[in-house]
């Protein structure tokens, strides 16, 4: 099974984690984390760490790094699911980890954790593709030794490093995650500016808090097939200009979920 990220999150970068320049030092910083599919995408060879400020995404990454997390999983993630069935009825919430609980319903109504809201059942598509089991059977020994804390971004400290900068975009869109929506993107674009290292920061189009450009110009030899998915997404990097080496050929990739 093809893994696009450990678990999947509102807007989560895993089907597009490969359009990014790729990393250039040992140590990738994910300073808004969510799920991490940067990280995940080039985690051989690399050491991770990601901070996420939002409790809830925090206790996932608590949890996927705990070292009796994957008996948990299996003592607690059935093999199949039914739709409309509550991720609650299948735990005991006083026994279950609150970062299992938060996970499974990850996978319970993909691409909604890290919104508002609490989405607890299982959708028809999140029963579909209910696969916690076995992605956790390779998730977990892959995440084991990231270094997880549950920090605002301002507070990490300024090592040299790749920061994989995708906070919430400032428009609607990012206004629909739990955490984040009071980010003063003035003071974001001083900060990023001051990191050591390679910086590359994810946005949307219409954000002007940094001079971005449309990710798709990067896109040397990649044909039409994303340019509807990350049409409106754009990107800044501080290293001026990336070389088509430093992109990867869609040929001979099959992005499966
Ligand atoms: C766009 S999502 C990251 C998605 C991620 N790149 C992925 O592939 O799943 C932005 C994240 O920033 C987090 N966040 C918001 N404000 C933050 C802050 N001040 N410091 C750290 N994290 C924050 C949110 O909780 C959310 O998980």
């Amino acid at each position: 099974m093809r893994i696009k990220a450990p678990f999947s999150y509102y807007g989560g970068k895993s089907k597009i984690a490969h359009v990014y320049p790729r990393p250039q030092y040992g140590l990738i910083i994910e300073p808004f984390a969510g799920s991490a599919a940067y990280s995940w995408r080039h985690r051989e060879g690399h050491d991770v760490w990601v901070n996420d400020l939002d409790p809830r995404t925090h206790a996932i990454w608590r949890f996927l790094t705990r070292s009796d997390a994957l008996a948990q999983v299996h003592q607690w993630v059935p093999d199949t699911v039914t739709a409309g069935t509550k991720v609650l009825d299948l735990v005991l919430e006083e026994l279950a980890d609150d970062g299992l609980i938060e996970l499974m319903r990850s996978e319970a109504n993909q691409g909604t954790q890290g919104a508002k809201g609490v989405h607890d059942q299982i959708t028809k598509m999140g029963a579909k593709c209910w696969k916690l089991r076995r992605k956790m059977e390779q998730v977990i020994p892959a995440v084991s030794t990231w270094h997880v804390t549950n920090l605002d971004y301002k507070e990490l400290p300024d090592v040299e490093a790749t920061w994989f900068v995708d906070p919430p975009y400032s428009n609607i869109a990012g206004g629909r995650y739990r955490t984040g929506s009071g980010l003063d993107y003035g003071e974001l674009a001083d900060w990023v500016r001051s990191r050591k290292g390679q910086v590359i920061v994810c946005e949307n189009a219409g954000a002007n808090w940094l001079p971005f450009r449309p990710l798709e110009h990067r896109r040397v030899s990649i044909r039409s097939r994303y340019h509807k998915a990350d049409a409106r997404e754009v990107m800044w990097t501080n290293e001026g200009g990336v070389d088509a080496k430093d992109l990867e050929p869609e040929s001979g990739r099959k992005e499966n979920s």
